[in-house]
């Protein structure tokens, strides 16, 4: 395959850089004042995301200022819930709003499979990105894990711990099989569209992958993303995927392997001297800066990213946060550390 010019690619294909690519997981949003202006100008954070136009800016907001190797389509996780027929809103202050989904009748309630004219907008904004990125900044889209979007299906709303969802996958794993099955089928298709509009890489959160036994954690989170990444490369075989189970721990080498992405995402808690030894080398790793540490700066900061630079030196390895980028960082901490990455 030939190496593409954007560093972000050349890593997804296995290569690893003595100046690793670097983008940051949320890097557009609230800690910037240019999103806060324009962000005001949409009456919901919903209307937002289906705006291309706004879409599109915010995508690009974190490019300008910083001179990331990627950029991430603005959109969110649960934009797809909304595209198969559930009421969705964010609260601002207070997140997700959902209309709960816990039995086969609300199920069937919504569309079978995924309405794609709702998403339009969302194909929109890549194809408005795409036309305005650096040649070297390569594109990220993405899609909630089936396991995360239904957490947030089933109870209406964030929760410490995804307890509703998890005790209905106890009560009714009929329904919660069903509902993860439409999820999956729908995220393939989703998937695929973005990438027929310009994305060049795809990242599935899971951010919830952490709170379940083995047992559950194979069924609900491992079984549903290895089937997505199957379905998305039958459709494009060389579109390549950043997994990011996110508080998967132990279980990060064996998943590393057998999930068939091209790259994992690490989280803050993981310790990167132990996965180095963990993950197969051909595996690409993503991460995972403290994002506390971020907000923290000074020297813990430059500590931190040096010790990610040692940890990974030599394997294929995207420099991230473990997490999203929290709202009150210093604009001057995101420059502290691209300073940091770059003084080699
Ligand atoms: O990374 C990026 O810059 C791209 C945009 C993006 C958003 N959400 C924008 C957003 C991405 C990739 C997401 C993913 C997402 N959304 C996840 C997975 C990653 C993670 O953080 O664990 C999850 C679980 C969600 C669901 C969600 N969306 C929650 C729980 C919330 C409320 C909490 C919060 O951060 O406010 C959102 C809202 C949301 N999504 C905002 C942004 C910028 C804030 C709303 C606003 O700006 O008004």
């Amino acid at each position: 395959m030939m190496m593409s010019d954007k560093r972000l690619l050349q890593v997804l294909q296995g290569k690893a850089l003595s100046r690793p690519p670097v983008w940051l997981m949320r890097q557009a949003g609230r800690y910037l004042s240019e999103y806060r202006e324009i962000r005001a100008t949409a009456p919901s954070f919903i209307d937002f995301c289906y705006t291309p136009k706004l879409a599109a800016e915010a995508t690009l907001q974190p490019i300008r200022r910083f001179g990331f190797d990627a950029a991430i389509l603005f959109s969110d996780i649960l934009v797809i819930a909304d595209a198969l027929g559930q009421k969705v809103s964010f609260e601002t202050g207070e997140g997700p709003r959902l209309d709960p989904v816990q039995n086969m009748t609300e199920l069937n309630a919504l569309h079978e499979a995924v309405d794609l004219a709702r998403l339009n907008p969302v194909f929109e904004t890549i194809d408005l990105v795409r036309k305005s990125l650096p040649s070297q900044t390569g594109f990220i889209g993405f899609c909630g894990a089936p396991w995360t979007v239904a957490s947030y299906m089933v109870a209406g709303h964030g929760t410490p711990d995804q307890a509703p969802a998890r005790l209905v996958a106890y009560r009714d794993p009929v329904f919660f099989q069903a509902l993860i099955d439409r999820l999956v089928k729908a995220s393939i298709v989703y998937l695929s569209r973005q990438v027929e509009a310009g994305i060049e890489a795809v990242q599935i959160f899971d951010s919830w992958a952490g709170v379940l036994p083995k047992h559950e954690f194979e069924r609900w989170c491992v079984v549903p993303v290895q089937q997505i990444i199957q379905g998305l490369k039958a459709l494009h075989p060389t579109v390549p995927v950043i997994a990011f189970p996110r508080g998967a721990g132990g279980r990060i080498g064996e998943l590393a392997s057998s999930l068939g992405a091209e790259a994992i995402g690490l989280d803050t808690a993981v310790d990167p001297y132990w996965a180095r030894d963990q993950i197969d080398g051909k595996i690409a790793v993503q991460g995972n800066l403290d994002p506390l540490v971020l907000l923290a700066g000074g020297a813990a900061l430059d500590r931190a990213v040096d010790t990610i630079l040692e940890a990974f030196s030599g394997r294929p390895h995207i420099f991230n946060l473990g997490h999203g980028i929290l709202p009150p960082t210093p604009i001057a901490h995101v420059e502290q550390l691209m300073k940091r990455l770059y003084r080699n």
